[in-house]
């Protein structure tokens, strides 16, 4: 087992990355076990439990799984960095921030396949699909994740297996009432584990109502602050109201 020790719970919240880049170390059963069961202990509503985890490792069909994923993460990511514009700006300069973390996701994409474990956290339905589906869901990823810092992995949670969906279910036999909520590679990780970059917490964090100041939260003393224009996307707003 490679973990660094023991790490307490509001260290492990405050640490745990997403990690993109890692080595090929394999993942002993044990480990592995422990993590998942660890995520099968999230919450869900009623305790329903509608959690269910497809385990890809090295067997021929999950090598097979692994590639559609592959070329589904290859494609997501040139139109993200195509579309975001992770080249330009400071994104042209190598030594910068955002060139560093091109550099790690491009590295992510090309060596997936390479990638010692793919967890598909999929969600039984039971009822058409609603916009708190995956509320059942997440808080398993998350635990999923802090396992596995906690036992030295790393993972990432991740949205693209939608580029490959029809043939990675057809390829997987997953049924079509089953959501797949999420991929989450995992691996021992080349760098490390590290403080979140996240937005001050009173940018976060409102007292009494909506854009209330919360005077009595601070940041903690060693935490890295995002900038506070760094949410690129507009707020949605229903237009059928207006
Ligand atoms: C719902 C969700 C979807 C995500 N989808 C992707 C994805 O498709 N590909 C990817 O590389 N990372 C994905 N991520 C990882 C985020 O980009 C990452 O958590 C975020 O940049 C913060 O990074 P940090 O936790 O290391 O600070 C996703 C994360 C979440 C929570």
């Amino acid at each position: 087992m490679p973990a660094d020790g023991e790490v307490g719970a509001l260290d492990a919240i405050a640490t745990t990355r997403s990690i993109h880049r890692y080595k090929s170390d394999p993942i002993p059963d044990d480990d592995l076990g422990r993590i998942l069961w660890s995520a099968t202990r999230g919450p869900s509503g009623s305790n329903s439990q509608p959690f269910r985890f497809v385990v890809l490792r090295d067997g021929p069909r999950a090598a097979k799984a692994k590639g559609l994923l592959g070329d589904a993460f290859r494609r997501s990511w040139a139109e993200k960095s195509g579309s975001e514009g992770w080249k330009k700006g400071s994104g042209a300069k190598p030594d910068s921030r955002k060139a560093r973390t091109a550099r790690a996701m491009q590295r992510f994409v090309d060596r997936f396949e390479e990638i010692p474990v793919v967890v598909l956290v999929c969600a039984l339905r039971y009822r058409p699909p609603h916009p708190y589906e995956g509320a059942s869901i997440y808080p398993a990823c998350q635990n999923l994740l802090l396992a596995a810092r906690a036992l030295g992995y790393g993972g990432t949670i991740a949205i693209w297996h939608v580029a490959c969906e029809t043939p990675l279910r057809e390829l997987l036999e997953i049924p079509e009432d089953v959501f797949i909520a999420a991929t989450i590679p995992l691996g021992v990780p080349e760098g490390r584990h590290g403080p979140l970059r996240r937005r001050p917490v009173r940018d976060l964090v409102y007292d009494d109502a909506w854009q209330g100041e919360a005077t009595w939260i601070s940041d903690e003393p060693d935490a890295r602050l995002s900038s506070p224009g760094s949410l690129s996307h507009t707020r949605y707003r229903d237009s059928s109201s207006d």
